[in-house]
């Protein structure tokens, strides 16, 4: 009887501790799975990339080689009435979307542009014929990181509004490529490329883009065709 005792002892006290120590294996194997995932948040998704790892926040800087250069105006514009955003600036923004480039507007320091047509028309004639230089705001990018420089604007009096040539002439654009485009109201490229030259005798200037504002303004979707269009034929 004693004997039956001591084997039925022993069997239960076998039976403990070999359920203790499964269960602490178990324990032990869920432990290490929540400290591998532990480990692996704090080495990739716990440090938000793009922001502070060293090798992506440089990839948050611009690191882009083109650069869209325009100038535009809202207010009273030929045959589309009051707008908002300026029709070339619709452009300009088709062409930095698609060749990922940074952008800058040219605006006027001293904004002296009429918002209405007529009036509008008068200044720039007179800026025309006085070979004006109006200065714009400062801000420019640094330029010698781009290789590539789109360059864009209204149509004024059959050529660049003379703020532009102010940028042509302000601006170290030697040794890059330049594209100009335009928009109009009829008399398309206006000589843009060839002025765009002269200005500028030591860039490359490549055959530039027209388009009507009236285009730009009420069928953006087939004008994001025509520069998809141009632009892959120019190289993007
Ligand atoms: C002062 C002025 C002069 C213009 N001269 C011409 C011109 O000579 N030929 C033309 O086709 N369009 C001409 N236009 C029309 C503009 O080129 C056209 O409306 C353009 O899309 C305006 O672009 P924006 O909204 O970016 O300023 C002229 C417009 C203005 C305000």
């Amino acid at each position: 009887m004693k004997k039956w005792f001591l084997l039925v002892l022993t069997l239960v006290f076998v039976f403990v501790i070999s359920g203790c120590s499964t269960s602490d294996r178990t324990e032990t194997a869920s432990e290490q799975t929540e400290s591998v995932t532990e480990s692996e948040r704090s080495d990739t998704d716990g440090l938000p990339k793009n922001k502070y790892n060293s090798e992506s926040s440089s990839e948050n800087e611009s690191k882009s080689s083109v650069l869209v250069v325009y100038f535009s105006r809202t207010g009273e514009q030929y045959g589309v009435g009051e707008i908002d955003k300026g029709n070339t600036a619709i452009v300009a923004e088709m062409i930095a979307d698609k060749t990922e480039a940074d952008m800058f507007e040219i605006l006027p320091v001293d904004d002296h542009y009429p918002m209405t047509y007529d009036a509008l028309t008068d200044v720039a004639k007179q800026e025309q014929s006085d070979n004006a230089r109006p200065e714009y705001s400062g801000g420019v990018p640094d330029l010698s990181q781009y290789d590539t420089v789109f360059m864009g604007a209204p149509v004024w009096w059959g050529d660049w509004p003379m703020i532009m040539y102010t940028f042509f002439e302000n601006e170290d654009l030697s040794g890059k490529t330049l594209v100009p485009f335009s928009t109009h109201a009829g008399s398309g490229i206006s000589g843009f490329d060839s002025k765009l030259s002269a200005a500028c005798p030591a860039s490359n200037v490549l055959d530039g883009l027209a388009v009507t504002g009236a285009d730009a303004q009420n069928n953006p979707d087939s004008v994001r065709i025509t520069v998809d269009e141009w632009l892959y034929d120019i190289g993007y």
